[in-house]
């Protein structure tokens, strides 16, 4: 049988994480590729008391069919904590909140609902490479403009605006980028919502680390700026309960809303119901601020150690962003370094790392940059992995 793949999808690639992790799923390869919580994370004994409780008590309500906007009893749960997290985020008269499967799907139902063939989407460059992909997915013309220590260059997003002012969406990761590592300043985000409201385009504001700072002053979200409806806000609760729960969060004016809600019956009708029960549960009677304090300290250990690692085995051979948070190190080789190669180089010697061609924009386009997550390994695989690395890295940069 020939298939004939639909024009949208025939020029998509497997993700690159997806491919690496694949050969990582050997014991012995150190697991700096992925972006894991760390197996240390998981509230496992409240989980397990709480499923416990909820099909005891629930079960029909949580085996059964449910409305797609969500679990009310889990939207109320939501509010509260976005409030608690980004004061201010929602403006109860004008948006609503739909529960999804994951952030993931709220970036593709935004897309799904925003989004023609053709149109121009911009986006940091490097990005999240799932993003990326959905938003290939539709058609679109993917415009990247360079990742700054402090966000995204705002002259560049200005000058495609001006170039193409019929932009539709403008996708950001303001906190602890994924995968560059870096932060938004708050100059920064008045600045490209003042743009988003000039040029009537949509912000999709991408926040599932927001809650993992580990150093320095929150940053209030480009949402809360929003006075207009042109931002559109996704997070979930992936990296701070579990991203096997698939459960995730849009918070959007309503008028779009109901658009998004239609996308997502056409999508999987509603979030399971069982582990939204289980997640509203873990909000209303777990202190998760508790919760959120232990992954901190879990992962800013973890983070300092690969960073004096890199200063340790690398020294002055890259350069790295150290972030104030989330679970990524962004390594930059010398221009003109064999990045790939060097890639390749540590997955022969069991340590698997991303190479930054698979976040960019273009993915034809030259990169110098790998990515390394701290959550999944342990300290020992940390300290292991990057003389490992720094060895290898010898090869390729003198
Ligand atoms: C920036 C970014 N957005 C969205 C997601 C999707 O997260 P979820 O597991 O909630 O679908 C990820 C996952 O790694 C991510 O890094």
């Amino acid at each position: 049988m020939e298939y004939r793949i639909s024009d949208r999808m025939a020029a998509l690639k497997p993700s690159a994480i997806r491919e690496i992790l694949k050969n990582t799923a050997n014991p012995n390869v150190i697991p700096f590729a992925a972006g894991n919580p760390s197996p240390d994370a998981f509230p496992v004994k409240e989980i397990s008391k709480i499923s416990s409780i909820v099909l005891e008590n629930s079960a029909v309500a949580a085996l059964q069919y449910s409305v797609s906007e969500g679990y009310a009893p889990l939207r109320t749960a939501v509010d509260n904590f976005c409030e608690a997290q980004e004061p201010g985020l929602k403006d109860n008269d004008l948006d609503d909140t739909l529960i999804v499967t994951g952030g993931q799907q709220g970036i593709d139902l935004t897309a799904k609902c925003l989004l023609n063939e053709g149109d121009i989407v911009i986006c940091e460059d490097p990005s999240f490479i799932g993003a990326l992909n959905t938003f290939r997915s539709y058609n679109v013309k993917l415009m990247g403009v360079p990742l700054e220590s402090d966000g995204i260059s705002i002259e560049g997003v200005e000058a495609i605006l001006k170039e193409y002012p019929r932009t539709k969406l403008i996708y950001l990761i303001p906190n602890f980028q994924n995968p560059g590592g870096c932060t938004m300043s708050l100059a920064k985000r008045k600045a490209v919502y003042e743009l988003a409201k000039k040029y009537g385009a949509i912000i999709l504001e991408d926040n599932p680390y927001g809650a993992l700072r580990y150093e320095n002053e929150h940053i209030p979200a480009i949402k809360t700026l929003d006075t207009t409806g042109n931002v559109v806000y996704c997070a979930s609760f992936s990296k701070i309960i579990s991203p096997g729960f698939r459960v995730g969060y849009l918070v959007a004016r309503k008028e779009l809303m109901q658009k998004l809600v239609v996308a997502k019956q056409c999508s999987d009708v509603h979030t399971p119901m069982l582990t939204q029960m289980i997640s509203q549960q873990f909000l209303s009677t777990c202190n998760i601020d508790a919760h959120i304090s232990s992954m901190i300290r879990l992962y800013r250990t973890k983070r300092d150690l690969m960073c004096s690692m890199i200063d340790t085995y690398f020294g002055d051979k890259i350069t790295y962003v150290r972030p104030e948070g989330g679970l990524f190190v962004w390594c930059t080789m010398p221009c003109g370094s064999d990045m790939i190669g060097f890639v390749k180089a540590a997955l022969e010697k069991n340590v698997a790392v991303v190479p930054g061609n698979a976040f960019c924009a273009d993915p034809s386009a030259q990169s110098f940059s790998f990515r390394m997550n701290f959550s999944t390994p342990t300290a020992t695989q940390i300290t292991d992995g990057m003389e490992i690395l720094g060895d290898v890295l010898k090869n390729f940069v003198k």
